[in-house]
Order: structure tokens, then sequence, then C-alpha cells
């Protein structure tokens, strides 16, 4: 299978540690030895730290973004040493530097592209272009729920949903450098007018990642 993973930077650079890499190294590698993978990771606090700094210097949003990629780029390039020999060396800046890389045979890393949205919405935009199989959105959540699991006890976790269904969800969030929610609009029209599979789960767990790939039961899947 061709594979896109989403991993976001708060779950990959957990407590600025370098455990998740570890993890997720391996995972990788084992994972690549049947399937073609592509990595995107997130930005993090990091990005959002140094987002802030941009913005109170009084650059403008689409500046503020840009810092934001940089940051994306930085933790792609950490995952890509964790990978060493199985990665492509190089973080692409784009999809099409993406797709030639991945002809060497490699796991090719990378994070963002261009300002106004985020990783997430960069690992829909990758899966269509390379033809991929499956994209896997791993994030801090378990995935969708009917209420804020936060302020309810009793929320449930959504386990299937449609894009229609998630557009009404974010059509009133603000579109703001390093505040984009789970999926931003970009991403799930990207879903939609696609045919490629998507789940989304809670990366903090790894194993998530293996249990989507097998096509059991984790998390949210997103349906056409
Ligand atoms: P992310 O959107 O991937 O991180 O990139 P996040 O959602 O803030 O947090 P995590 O990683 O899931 O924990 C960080 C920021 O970088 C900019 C956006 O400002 C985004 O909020 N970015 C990222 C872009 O502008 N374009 C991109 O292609 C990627």
């Amino acid at each position: 299978m061709r594979i896109v993973i989403a991993i976001g930077g708060s779950v990959i650079v957990k407590n600025k540690g370098h455990e998740k890499f570890h993890e997720y190294g391996k995972i990788l590698k084992d994972l690549s030895e049947e399937n073609e993978l592509f990595v995107v990771v997130g930005g993090g606090i990091l990005a959002r730290e140094y987002i802030k700094i941009a913005r109170d210097l009084g650059v403008n949003e689409a500046q503020c973004d840009d810092i934001g990629i940089d940051v994306t780029r930085l933790n792609a390039r950490l995952l890509i040493l964790t990978l060493g020999e199985y990665a492509y060396p190089e973080v692409p800046h784009t999809f099409q530097e993406a797709m030639k890389f991945a002809s060497n045979r490699k796991i090719v890393v990378m994070g963002g592209t261009e300002p106004a949205h985020s990783t997430d919405a960069v690992g829909a935009i990758l899966t269509e272009f390379i033809d991929g199989d499956l994209f896997v959105n791993l994030t801090s959540v378990n995935g969708m729920y009917d209420k804020d699991p936060n302020k309810f006890n009793d929320s449930k976790l959504i386990e299937e949903i449609t894009t229609n269904e998630m557009l009404n969800l974010i059509k009133d969030k603000e579109a703001k450098a390093g505040t984009y929610e789970f999926m931003d609009m970009t991403a799930i029209q990207m879903i939609k007018r696609s045919s490629f599979q998507t789940i989304v789960a809670n990366g903090y767990s790894p194993e998530n990642l293996i249990k989507a790939v097998k096509g059991e039961k984790i998390g949210t899947r997103i349906i056409q």
C-alpha cells in the first residue's frame, strides 16, 4: 500500500523528548518493508511559540504561517535522522519533490508546504498527489467526539463521519497561523474530492498506526 501518515508536532515532540521519534522510527521502518511510506510532521508547541513571536513583531499572518512551516521542516529533519538510511535524507518542500524523492524507494518525510493551512492539509493533498491508498492522521485526541470530551463525561467517539458532516462542524472556526484545528477546511475538501481512506487516531500510542494500516477499528474513519 501507498500510505501517507501525518503526525502532529505536539505528538512526536512530546514533552520536548526524543522517545516518540524513537518509537515511530521503529514502526515506520517495519511498515516500510511492505508499504510505500510518506510522512508529514507537524510543528507542535515550538511552531506556536515561534508564530507568537512573529505575530508580536507585527508581521502578517502568511509570514507567521511561513515561520510555522520552517518549524515543521525542522521536526521532519529529526525524524529523518531517526530513520537513518530508511529515509530520503532531504525534506521535500513541494509535492513534486516528494514524488521525486520517493522514486529512491525510501521513506519520504516532509513538513509544511505553503501558508494558510496545516500539515493535516499537506497530508491530504499529498495522498491525492501520489495516488495514496490510505491517509492516517495521528493527533493528540482519540478522534472526533459528538461533544467536547473535556467538558462532557458522556461524550462518545464518532467511529465514522462524512466529509460534509465535518465541514459543517468546522465552518465557523477561524483560520489563523498556529490555530488550525482538528483537520482544517483544505484537508477535508481534499478528502471529499478524492477516494482514499482516511483515519484519524491518537498518535500518543504509535501502535495505533499499525492498527490503522491493518484495517482494525481505531479512532474515527472519515468517509466521502
Ligand atoms: P501544524 O498545523 O502542522 O501544527 O503546523 P499544529 O496543528 O499547529 O499543531 P500540531 O503539530 O498538530 O501539534 C504549525 C503551523 O505551521 C503553519 C500553520 O501556521 C500551522 O498552524 N503551516 C504548516 C502552514 O502555514 N502551512 C503548512 O503547509 C503547514
